[in-house]
């Protein structure tokens, strides 16, 4: 445990490192990354480009050092950024690279003001900090690899079917290539999924939430293109849509995540999801069909349109249970949808629909889309009493915050 001086010298800097945070952490990924290029291979480069990993590495950094003399209160959050680092294949000897290049950056920008005092308190924070991952992760190591049918690190998995779902998404069935069994998940979890591209000097590593039901011979991933115009196209998705095709070997790591559908309670339970936000939700709601047939479930749906609409068929099949209900929102709706009865709200979800349509604010609430989708079912949701302990969310992206406005920005879904 820390002495009684450096929690002190530690929480009296906290409000420091903020205010220079994002030079501090530009600097820290110059230098490491500098000295470390093979760390390359692990750190998605379009976060990077855009700022995102910087704010989250280092502003989680400093809220632990908030908590260094409790930091049993940070748990959760460790736990979800640990599901993420195992699924990345982050080990316990990464994490002194990562304390000795925030040090320096840390140095670097502070000058004098960054004394030897504080330097020693911080890295002495980090160590605790850095050991409160390193042994939660050998934990999650530990379980992936010793559940039935897992693994750690990566395993190579087939194409065994790529099927187009609607005009962006595409879906992927990947079977093992050892043909051995595979591991169970829970309804919401993720993969990671690590590319080598032809004429890529690193390798690319992306999470994808598996679409399906557990218990198949399978994973099944629904991926979205994105495309430009203004940015770059994504480099992952536009790979594993124009190039990868059935038969090709993939890396996979076993499955990981927190946001995850709790099949032991029995409360009515709400699914909305915009975009290809839905992939996690209809693993949920296949789920719930199957294991709870009993429980009520709402799902919502929002999509531009018919056209990019993935997965209506799958759905539709499960809504014929009295106690399922689902809607489909279109903000953008074609003739064609019209014509066909595609859908059945034209616009945006609502608080004022949300309050008309949905059992209970008692019910359990999980939500994954764009920014500006979970934004405003967040402050719905809160609006209408829902209390936290049933909202639930997964961000594509570095986990961002769904109440201040200034936030990181995740992909768009
Ligand atoms: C837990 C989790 C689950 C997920 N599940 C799914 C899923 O089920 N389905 C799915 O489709 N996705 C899912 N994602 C998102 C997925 O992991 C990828 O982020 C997504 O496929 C984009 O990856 P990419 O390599 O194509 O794009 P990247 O190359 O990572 O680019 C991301 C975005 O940044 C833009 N960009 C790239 N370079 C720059 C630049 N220099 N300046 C500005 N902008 C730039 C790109 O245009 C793109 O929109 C999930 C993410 C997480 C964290
Ligand atoms: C105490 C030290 C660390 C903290 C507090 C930390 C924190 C974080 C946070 C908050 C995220 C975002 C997770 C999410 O929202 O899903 C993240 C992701 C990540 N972390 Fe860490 N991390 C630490 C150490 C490390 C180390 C040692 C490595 C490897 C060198 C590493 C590599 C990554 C990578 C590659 C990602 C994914 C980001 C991306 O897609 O680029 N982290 N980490």
């Amino acid at each position: 445990m820390l002495d009684h001086n450096t929690i002190e010298i530690i929480k009296s800097t906290v409000p420091v490192l903020e205010k220079h945070g994002e030079t501090i952490t530009t600097r820290f990924y110059q230098l490491m990354f500098g000295n470390h290029p093979e760390l390359l291979n692990i750190f998605n480069h379009a976060n990077q480009k855009q700022g995102k990993q910087q704010k989250a590495l280092a502003g989680t950094v400093y809220a632990a050092a908030q908590y260094i003399d409790n930091l049993e209160a940070i748990l959760p959050v460790v736990n979800q950024i640990a599901h993420k680092h195992r699924s990345l294949g982050i080990k316990a000897e990464h994490y002194p690279i990562v304390g000795k290049h925030l040090l320096l950056a840390i140095k670097d920008v502070l000058g004098e003001a960054a004394t030897d005092e504080i330097i020693d308190a911080w890295g002495k924070a980090y160590g605790v900090i850095a050991d409160v991952f390193i042994s939660v992760e050998a934990e999650m190591y530990e379980e992936a690899s010793t559940q039935q049918g897992g693994w750690d690190d990566f395993r190579s998995f087939i194409v065994d079917r790529k099927v187009k779902e609607s005009d962006v998404i595409t879906s992927f069935y990947l079977k093992p290539a050892d043909n051995k069994e595979i591991a169970h998940f829970l309804p919401g979890q993720y993969i990671s999924i690590k590319l080598e591209i032809e004429g890529q000097e690193y390798t690319h590593i992306r999470q994808y939430s598996l679409s399906d039901a557990p218990g198949k011979d399978y994973y099944r991933i629904s991926v979205k293109r994105e495309a430009g115009p203004v940015n770059p196209d994504g480099m992952v998705s536009n790979y594993l849509h124009d190039t990868v095709t059935e038969g090709e070997v993939l890396q996979v790591s076993a499955p990981a995540g927190d946001f995850v559908l709790d099949t032991k309670k029995n409360t009515p339970v709400v699914l909305l999801s915009g975009g290809v936000g839905l992939t996690p939700m209809l693993s949920m709601l296949k789920t719930v069909v199957e294991v709870q047939p009993q429980r009520n479930v709402t799902f919502i749906h929002a999509a531009a349109n018919g056209n990019v609409h993935a997965l209506r068929e799958e759905v539709e099949s499960l809504t014929s249970v009295e106690n399922v209900n689902s809607y489909f929102f279109y903000d953008s709706p074609t003739e064609e949808d019209r014509r066909n009865n595609n859908f059945d709200v034209e616009g945006y979800v609502t608080q004022d629909w949300l309050v008309k349509n949905i059992p209970t604010i008692e019910a359990d609430f999980y939500f994954c889309g764009p920014v500006p989708f979970m934004k405003s079912i967040n402050s719905s949701l809160k609006n209408l009493g829902v209390v936290e302990e049933r909202i639930h969310f997964e961000f594509f992206g570095p986990k961002g915050s769904l109440e201040e406005s200034v936030m990181i920005e995740p992909v768009s879904v």
